[in-house]
């Protein structure tokens, strides 16, 4: 293969060295700075998390204080944002106008940004963790056709998130406790995954010495295909198409068909080859928050039957295929409300911290290069232009 090693999807090459999150893939391990995934989703909050990732170590009461105000202080975005989310068509993809509207941060504070001063670094992230929950809320608000509105700084990260949302007219919303804690919840698992195709293009856009909003806009775009966090919204709308309980076999047959082009969706990952830790989690939360808040998904049905129809079949067990932390993500925020096409911004909302954490690491580690691969190239020798 030439000169370089050929290695499509780097599926093993190391492109960073990092301290900030371990998996193991054969055992199902998923460590955020030493912590299992399990122990932060049972004990710690995601704003917790958050600081844990950027800081490397949890804070103290005062410190976690401290940086649950500056998350409030920094929520609300320029008016410019509600123009820019504006002009957007109505039924335009949540994921094409949070890219555009974490562009326009950088277009607000790119110019007074010095990314030599640590302190600037950091207080970027901050923003960026405050601000995408107001941009979600505010890009959800645009597709329904409801007027744009403030958060409100007096309520904690989620809870804030979930008023400005879904509050009425008149400022109203009540806040169901069941709903803060399940959606704080997947904002841990979501939080960080290594070098994920997400994080990698962070990274390698920050590489070029590139702003952190402009970073994490690329970080969105990546997140958007179905590969990645875009998942979670196929997945939901592949349990629509199945329908029923009686229609998965069919699905699972499909799926082993390689000339279907269908594969189930939130089944399979690059690392994981025993289970997701992450999916352990949610297949624990899934019934629990729906019995919480009263739902019956008939969804719900479709998704465990297809989880046991692939788990025993020969064509997954071989290949090590299990489901992923998108296969029932989508029926939790579908009975936290939140519609389909949300459901990727809800991933990008929680892993914002993961980019960032890497963007900050990156930006101090001496042995940072550009990210530049190489190729194998397969074209034509040299030829003379003729004519
Ligand atoms: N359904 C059917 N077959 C599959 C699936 C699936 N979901 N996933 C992988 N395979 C098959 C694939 O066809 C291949 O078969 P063969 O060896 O016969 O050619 C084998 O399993 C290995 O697959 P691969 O595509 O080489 O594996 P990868 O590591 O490149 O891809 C993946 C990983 C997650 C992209 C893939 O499993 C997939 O497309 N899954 C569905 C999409 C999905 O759920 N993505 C969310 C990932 S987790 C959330 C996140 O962090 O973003």
């Amino acid at each position: 293969t030439g000169l370089f090693t050929y290695d499509s999807g780097f599926t093993a090459t190391a492109s960073c060295k990092s301290a900030i999150t371990y998996i193991d893939g054969d055992k199902g391990v998923l460590l955020y700075r030493g912590y299992p995934i399990e122990q932060l989703s049972e004990k710690s909050s995601y704003v917790e998390v958050a600081y844990l990732l950027i800081n490397g170590e949890r804070p103290s009461a005062e410190q976690l204080k401290a940086f649950t105000d500056e998350l409030a202080a920094e929520a609300d975005v320029d008016p410019s944002i509600n123009t820019l989310i504006g002009s957007f068509a109505k039924d335009a993809h949540p994921m094409a106008i949070l890219t555009a509207a974490i562009a326009q941060l950088s277009g607000i504070y790119h110019a007074s940004l010095d990314l030599s001063d640590a302190e600037q670094r950091r207080h970027a992230a901050v923003r960026l963790i405050a601000k995408v929950p107001t941009l979600s809320a505010l890009i959800y608000r645009h597709g329904k056709g409801l007027p744009a509105n403030k958060p409100d700084t007096s309520l904690d990260y989620v809870s804030r998130f979930l008023k400005q949302t879904f509050e009425s007219a008149d400022g109203q919303y009540e806040l169901n406790q069941d709903v803060v804690k399940a959606l704080d919840l997947l904002f841990i698992l979501h939080a960080d995954h290594e070098q994920n195709a997400s994080t990698s293009t962070v990274r390698l856009v920050g590489s070029t010495g590139a702003n952190p909003y402009a970073s994490v806009a690329a970080g969105v775009t990546a997140l958007w295909g179905p590969a990645h966090g875009g998942a979670n919204e196929a997945v939901l709308k592949m349990l629509e198409e199945i329908g029923s309980a009686d229609n998965v076999e069919s699905a699972v047959l499909k799926a082993k068909d390689k000339t279907s082009g269908f594969r189930l969706m939130g089944f399979g990952h690059r690392v994981y080859k025993n289970f997701d830790p992450r999916a352990k989690v949610i297949g624990v939360m899934t019934g629990k928050v729906l019995e919480q808040l009263g739902v019956q998904d008939p969804l719900l049905d479709v998704a465990v039957k297809l989880e046991q129809a692939a788990l025993q079949d020969d064509y997954f067990v071989a290949r090590k295929l299990y489901p992923n932390v998108d296969f029932y993500s989508g029926i939790i925020y579908k009975a936290l409300q939140i519609p389909t096409e949300m459901f990727t911004v809800m991933f990008a909302l929680g892993r914002t911290s993961g980019w960032v954490a890497h963007w900050l690491e990156q930006q101090v580690d001496p042995e940072m290069k550009i990210g530049r691969p190489r190729q194998v190239y397969t074209g034509s020798d040299v030829r003379d232009y003729q004519g």
